[in-house]
């Protein structure tokens, strides 16, 4: 295999769909039956959205973004860009922006600063994961799956050089080749 590195479950499959249930309840209870526009954050993102989505009980549209910082390697570059835009206006909506990991918290900074730009009723975030001794960039975050320890974890959406996405679990990685 390409990217051939040992790898170790850090957070299960069970965990991760007990974690998802509890979240999507508070979630769906914050909004008290108003429409939201769901915002995944590609391409970590993807399991985490689909899989939290079917658990939250609201009038629910979806969109997608695209944004990339690492370009393949395990530490952010520290440069953000955006590399697709969402296919519908914002404004006036309430928006659940949905992101797979924050790390040095650069993406949810930029991402939160250009939707706010765009006049949505409201934003809220969530994070799958959350490194807090990786934060360069103090983000508010609104929800947390779990917090974990500065270390590259793959799986479950998450990638490294492009593999490990369809992990259906997390796992850190333990050594690089
Ligand atoms: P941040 O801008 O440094 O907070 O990083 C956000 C993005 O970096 C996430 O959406 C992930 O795509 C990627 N990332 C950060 N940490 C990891 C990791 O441990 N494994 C895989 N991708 C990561």
């Amino acid at each position: 295999m390409e990217a051939n590195v040992k790898i170790s479950t850090l957070i299960g499959e069970d965990q991760i769909k007990k974690r998802i249930k509890e979240l999507a309840k508070e979630i769906t209870k914050k909004f008290n039956g108003e429409p939201v526009v769901a915002i995944c954050i590609l391409k970590g993102s993807f399991m985490f959205y689909a899989d939290l989505l079917r658990e939250i009980e609201l009038d629910l549209t979806c969109d997608f973004l695209a944004c990339s910082s690492y370009f393949g390697k395990t530490k952010s570059s520290g440069d953000v860009k955006m590399t697709l835009d969402l296919a519908h206006p914002i404004r006036g909506k309430h928006v659940l922006l949905i992101e797979d990991i924050v790390d040095t918290g650069l993406t949810m900074d930029y991402l939160v600063k250009i939707l706010e730009a765009r006049e949505p009723k409201s934003i809220t975030n969530i994070s799958l994961l959350f490194k807090p001794e990786a934060l360069k960039k103090k983000v508010e975050l609104d929800y947390i799956g779990f917090k974990i320890s500065n270390e590259f974890v793959v799986g479950y959406g998450l990638d490294y050089q492009g593999y490990y996405r369809n992990l259906p679990y997390i796992a850190r990685v333990e050594s690089m080749n």
